[in-house]
């Protein structure tokens, strides 16, 4: 098979930390598949793995200073090399290396390099440090933001580590990586291309008073996957979120709200422009009556008894409004699942319904893999094994492109 690397110019950035040492393999595996490397390394990586041996397998002298000293009036080479890219890779991404890149330093050939990349290069990040350096707060800031930037982040393997402890930190081996980066390169077809998609996704919050809500454990990953995952296959995407904790995805209008009646007044406001509406988030059914103004305060009543009024359905709202817009929910169901699914396919209007158990594990809220089923309105039903919610995204978008293909939008 052919694979999606031939041809390719990969850019890889090797930073200073033991798993450098992989490095030349990793090279080996990218030109064995028919690409061509150019390496860039920062001087602490040089410490583990030489530029002689990563000059020799890349068949490619070495970059590493954005001044070289015999190279006169070639200080530039770094915007030549970003503009010739198909894929920059940084493997092992160093804490200080990572936090760089997070924060648009331009410091070295590497991190200058990177910034001088087109916008629509691919970037592949492959963090490798000790345990404790990854898992604090400051390094997964700065991971939250390269993945934000629409980055990919190859996790790190959980084993022994050089300093003798042991978890997650370990640079995956070469091959994995090779694999990731032909997965990012493979194209996909623009099977959305032109259509104008609005995605909702996350719990809503119903305030009680200035301090309290009511909400749920929805995290928002699924509805993030689909939006991201729309924007890759070439729609024009509105994300509309309730409060969770992740930034918005790179090349997409993101839309935030708090409660139900926020996020109804936002998605009745885009319907009319919209294609495929994908009702991911998980909306509160009731909202406090009366809002307090100031803060509850426990000594004026004993027990406290809030007064719950429902919220207006959403989705079966503008199923009630559908002209040609095609509509996909969500059913979270813990018993007679396909049932109840069946039954708010068609209170909803629904063209399809994604259903998901919340009591299996690897499944609902706050997991990052999720187990489907779609039904649609005339009683069939697709099934798809456990797997990650970014990858059942794109299953279950081609599902939808293919019920708007049958609804002639
Ligand atoms: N939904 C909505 N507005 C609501 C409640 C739900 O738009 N007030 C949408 C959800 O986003 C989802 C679908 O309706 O796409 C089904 O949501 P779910 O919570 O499974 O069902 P409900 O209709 O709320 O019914 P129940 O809570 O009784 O299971």
């Amino acid at each position: 098979m052919k694979s999606e690397l031939n041809g390719k110019t990969i850019l890889l950035g090797v930073s200073g930390g033991i798993a450098a040492y992989k490095t030349p393999e990793l090279v080996r595996l990218l030109k064995k598949a028919g690409a061509s490397v150019q390496v860039f390394m920062t001087e602490p990586a040089k410490q583990f793995v030489t530029p002689v041996t990563l000059g020799t397998v890349s068949e490619n002298p070495v970059l590493s200073d954005v001044f070289p000293g015999n190279r006169e009036g070639s200080w530039t080479v770094h915007i030549h090399q970003a503009r010739r890219a198909a894929l920059f890779i940084v493997a092992p991404a160093t804490a200080n290396t990572l936090a760089k890149l997070a924060h648009g330093h331009a410091d070295n050939m590497l991190t200058t390099t990177y910034l001088a990349l087109p916008p629509e290069v691919p970037v592949l990040i492959v963090p490798a440090m000790d345990t404790d350096m990854f898992v604090h707060p400051a390094t997964q800031a700065n991971l939250e933001i390269l993945r934000g930037r629409g980055h990919v982040i190859l996790p790190p393997d959980d084993g022994p580590l050089a300093s003798g402890l042991s978890g997650p930190g370990r640079m995956p081996e070469p091959a994995k990586i090779a694999e990731t980066a032909a997965g990012i390169l493979k194209s996909e077809p623009k099977i959305l291309a032109g259509k104008r998609v609005l995605i909702s996704a996350g719990p809503t919050r119903e305030p009680i008073d200035p301090v309290r809500f009511i909400s749920n454990y929805s995290s928002g990953k699924m509805g993030f996957a689909l939006a991201e995952t729309a924007a890759r296959l070439g729609a024009e995407v509105t994300l509309v979120s309730g409060p969770v904790h992740l930034s918005d995805p790179a090349g997409l209008r993101v839309i935030r709200v708090e409660s139900a009646l926020e996020m109804q007044k936002a998605l009745e406001s885009e319907f009319p422009r919209t294609d495929l509406l994908i009702m991911a988030a998980a909306v509160a059914d009731y909202r406090v009556e009366t809002v307090a103004g100031s803060k509850i305060k426990k000594e004026d009543s004993g027990n406290l008894e809030l007064k719950l009024v429902k919220n207006p359905d959403i989705l079966a709202g503008l199923g009630k409004k559908k002209k040609h817009q095609t509509l996909v929910g969500f059913a979270l169901e813990t018993d007679r699942i396909v049932e109840n699914a069946t039954r708010k396919l068609k209170e909803k209007n629904l063209d399809a319904i994604v259903l998901n158990r919340a009591n299996e594990p690897g499944a609902g809220f706050e997991t990052d893999t999720n187990i489907v089923k779609i039904l649609f309105p005339d009683g069939t039903v697709t099934e798809f094994s456990k797997m990650l919610k970014k990858d059942l995204a794109g299953q279950i978008l081609s599902v939808c492109s293919r019920v708007m293909e049958h609804n002639h939008v």
